[in-house]
């Protein structure tokens, strides 16, 4: 049985301050929430303030990105992923659309990200998704495929127990046009196959797959309805304590 992961990627939205005001105000909302694990990822300068509020909640925390090189050293601007576990984080997102399409961050850069973040005991939520150019060229399948098989390069078996993939389709993300439960479900069961091609049947089976891209509390239990759908990423809706718990919820 795969638990189903919720998690809401605040981008780059909302002070420390508010991060925190917004993480107390969510805490009571998803108290009851034993059917998934519940991710918020603020960013870099709310983690630690965040993560010390929710000690001992059940809500986890993320960031949004981490450096490709694990040790310490003269990377200016960058932030290793065991200073994010270090700031009392378990799970950061690398690959995300946005970092690939303003940031250049190629699947190569997105492995080694994963690889630091797995080094450093953190799970990695790693993001693929076509363009909307790539789907009307019928090109979803393979674009995903190679950034999946890329962005997963060099990563033991024991590393591959340990990440969750999020499929978003870039077209879906801040669109308000979501994938259909029937396209969501599509991709992810080729993203199952893919892995059991590459790496194991068993290790296929425990992945765990999130959608993303306008998820709302109206769409999120069609979605979560199709059987190769482990949960959800949320950007947008995830901003308002109110509406993730409500998706968060879902099953309520
Ligand atoms: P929206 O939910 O705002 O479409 O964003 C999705 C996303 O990019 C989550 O990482």
């Amino acid at each position: 049985m795969r638990k189903p992961v919720i998690a809401g990627n605040w981008k780059m939205y909302k002070t420390a301050g508010d991060s925190v005001a917004t993480a107390l105000a969510l805490k009571p909302l998803v108290a009851n929430a034993n059917h998934c694990e519940v991710i918020i990822a603020p960013v870099f300068t709310a983690l630690k303030g965040v993560a010390d509020r929710l000690e001992g909640s059940n809500i986890k925390v993320a960031a949004q990105n981490c450096a490709s090189e694990k040790s310490e050293g003269a990377y200016t601007g960058e932030v290793a992923a065991f200073m994010i576990h270090d700031a009392g984080c378990s799970h950061v997102i690398v690959g995300h659309s946005e970092r690939r399409q303003y940031f250049l961050e190629a699947d190569h850069i997105v492995s080694n990200k994963a690889q630091a973040a797995l080094a450093a005991g953190l799970t990695a939520i790693v993001c693929v998704g076509e363009t909307l150019e790539q789907r009307d060229q019928g090109k979803a399948l393979d674009t995903v495929k190679e950034q999946v098989v890329g962005s997963l390069s060099g990563l033991t078996a024991s590393d591959l127990a340990r990440i969750i993939v999020a499929y978003e389709p870039v077209w879906a993300i801040g669109t308000g046009r979501t994938a259909t439960p029937e396209q969501a479900q599509e991709m992810h069961a080729f993203i199952r196959r893919v892995f059991a091609e590459r790496h194991s049947a068993a290790a296929a089976e425990s992945l765990r797959v999130l959608y993303g891209g306008s998820v709302k509390p109206d769409n999120i239990s069609g979605l979560m309805k199709c059987s190769d759908i482990d949960g959800a990423l949320v950007g947008g809706a995830s901003l308002s304590a109110e509406s993730f718990a409500k998706i968060v919820n879902y099953n309520g």
